[in-house]
């Protein structure tokens, strides 16, 4: 598979997991959806991350997000592991976790880069719409454990972003001022805009959150 890019449709899957078998989209439904890779059970960065994914779960689904992890070993590893996690981590995993052991759903994201591990994923991130195209890319390397706090804060900007005609700045966070779409005139803005347009530049407009 080539590598994914942003807008491509991400590609549908049915695979085992820890609850069984899945179907990618049934499991999407009309929800938004999380996928993300972790190199192999029983190891103690992804250990960190499954629990932390599990106490975020509920931000997640505020925001209508579906998550589903991806590890590349089988259900009864997973079973075994994810006791573990519910007990050092303190929570219970609550969404699936896929059991790519023959890497089909790997292989399908390139989520393995045999430079940095032939056989193991990277910790590839892939954020994907209701009408299945893929939104946002991450690529960690198996080192390096990703920050959830980051991808709750990529979902508000995607989600936002999807609906007003705007953009989020550098370490823009829910709530607060966004900017205008380039694509839009000033003029235009402030028709759009109702709680106020600052031009700080022709080209540097900003506005309120216009989803509050
Ligand atoms: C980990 O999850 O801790 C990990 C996995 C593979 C390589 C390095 C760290």
């Amino acid at each position: 598979m080539a590598t994914l890019r942003l807008g491509d449709t991400a590609p549908d899957f049915t695979a085992d997991s820890s609850v069984g078998t899945i179907n990618f989209y049934d499991y999407l439904g009309d929800s938004w959806g999380i996928l993300f890779s972790h190199p192999a059970d029983f190891t103690p960065v992804c250990t960190t991350e499954l629990g932390t994914a599990a106490k975020f779960k509920d931000e997640f689904d505020k925001r209508n997000v579906k998550m589903l992890a991806l590890s590349v070993d089988g259900a009864a590893s997973h079973a075994e592991w994810i006791k573990d996690i519910n007990e050092v981590q303190e929570t219970t995993v609550n969404f699936p976790i896929i059991a790519d052991e023959d890497k089909k759903v790997s292989d399908l994201y390139d989520m393995i880069h045999p430079k940095a591990n032939s056989t193991l994923t990277v910790r590839s991130v892939f954020i994907i719409a209701p009408d299945k195209t893929v939104k946002l890319t991450l690529t960690y390397p198996a080192s390096t454990g990703r920050n959830f706090y980051e991808l709750l804060r990529v979902v508000d900007s995607l989600q936002l972003t999807a609906n007003h005609k705007v953009a989020t700045p550098a370490n823009w966070e829910n709530g607060q001022k966004v900017v205008v779409s380039p694509a839009i005139s000033t003029a235009d803005a402030k028709e759009i805009f109702k709680k106020g347009v600052e031009e700080i530049k022709p080209y540097l407009r900003m506005t309120p959150d216009p989803s509050v």
